[in-house]
């Protein structure tokens, strides 16, 4: 270990940003400096997605436009759904994902133009469409065919009509679309950087997204909301929640959904999404969701006594997503729905001013030597 190296880069500030702030002294979050727990309950996802890519929070007009153009970009073509056919059903959905959206840069004429506009037309494209990809995956994976887009339904809505071919109550809708806005952005994490390093090459955006894509799969990064519901499965009940934490925790085990490594006095993102999930707890009133709900209040009670180490935001999300019907491999898919348009975001500002990124190393290898008598 060298001193002189930043391991993992912790604490390392890389470039500038205007997309978000990440102020962890007062465990907060802005987007374009709003505070995100304000977009949540009073945005709707596609308003945070506008502000997100436009800097300012859309007028009706420009909320309508948006919107329509969202919905006139969703479909995919034919081969598209070819090519989801073809693919393995036992891969992990984000596979399929990754690799759905490198064909769709293959197959999208304007790939290569990474002028603003085009930039642009691009980040709205994917968010339409990747939807689709997760949803047509979904059933497929239960035998079930595609259910067309919906240009009549919102964002959220149309997601859950072409997985479920039904919407559920609001309460539920607006649950799911708080974590939408929630997951949207967050500064230089592990994807988000990928995608910059990716764009900074000068390489187009699909790839940039296919290789943020494949960084988010990580169960240190967003492979954690997965991971929160398999261990909440595991726990099975309430009543073994704070032995089985103890019990982890004596064993030193990584406790998924807990800890992060800018926040370390509580994630700017919990009590919202916290909140929904209880919200959306009492309108179902199952004896499933009060289960969950009770096993997860004392799990993270008991890591904050033991530990003092706090739930990030896939620890409410991952049984949320479990209560509203997804399976559990869908989980990080549906954080790509929210988190490409703040990838995105990035890819354009970095594009927008770029530099080329290329760290340097601390060589620790053997010393130079001649190949001259080597076996
Ligand atoms: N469970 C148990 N202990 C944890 C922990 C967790 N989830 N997160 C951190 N710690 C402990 C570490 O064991 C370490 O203890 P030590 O100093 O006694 O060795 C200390 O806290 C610092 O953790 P470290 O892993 O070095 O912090 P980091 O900044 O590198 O890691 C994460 C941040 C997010 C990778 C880490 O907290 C983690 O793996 N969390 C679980 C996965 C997760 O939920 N990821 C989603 C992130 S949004």
């Amino acid at each position: 270990m060298s001193n002189d190296v930043k391991y993992g880069l912790a604490g390392v500030i890389a470039d500038d940003t205007a997309v978000s702030k990440v102020m962890p002294e007062t465990n907060s979050l802005t987007y374009r400096g709003y505070a995100v727990q304000d977009l949540a309950t009073a945005c709707q996802f596609e308003d945070v997605a506008y502000l997100i890519w436009h800097r300012e929070l859309p007028t009706e007009a420009q909320r309508a436009e948006f919107k329509s153009l969202e919905r006139s970009e969703r479909g995919l073509s034919q081969n598209a759904h070819a090519l989801l056919q073809m693919l393995n059903n036992d891969a992990h959905p984000m596979d399929t994902l990754r690799t759905v959206v490198s064909f769709i840069g293959q197959e999208d004429g304007t790939t290569e133009d990474s002028s603003p506009e085009g930039l642009y037309a691009k980040s709205v494209r994917m968010m339409a469409k990747i939807p689709e990809i997760i949803a047509v995956d979904y059933r497929r994976r239960q035998g079930k065919g595609p259910i067309p887009p919906d240009a009549s339904l919102d964002f959220c809505e149309n997601f859950f009509n072409m997985c479920f071919g039904e919407v559920p109550a609001p309460e539920v809708v607006k649950c799911f679309d708080i974590s939408m806005t929630l997951y949207a952005e967050h500064s230089f994490n592990a994807s988000t950087f990928t995608g910059r390093v990716i764009a900074s090459t000068t390489s187009d955006i699909y790839s940039a997204v296919t290789g943020a894509i494949g960084a988010l799969k990580g169960p240190l990064h967003g492979g954690a909301n997965e991971a929160v519901m398999h261990m909440l499965e595991e726990v099975g009940e309430p009543s073994n929640a704070k032995a089985w934490m103890l019990d982890a925790l004596e064993n030193k085990k990584k406790i998924m959904g807990f800890g992060h490594r800018v926040y370390r006095s509580g994630d700017s993102r919990v009590p919202t999404m916290t909140d929904a999930f209880q919200k959306m707890v009492e309108i179902m009133d199952t004896p499933e969701a009060k289960k969950y709900w009770e096993m997860s209040r004392i799990l993270d009670d008991t890591m904050v006594d033991a530990k003092g180490i706090y739930p990030n935001l896939d620890f409410p999300a991952g049984p949320a997503y479990y209560l509203m019907g997804f399976d559990i491999p869908t989980f990080t898919p549906i954080f790509v729905m929210s988190r490409i348009t703040g990838w995105t975001a990035h890819i354009m500002e970095q594009a927008a001013d770029n530099k080329l990124i290329r760290p340097l190393s601390n060589y620790v290898g053997s010393e130079q030597r001649s190949v001259e008598g080597a076996a």
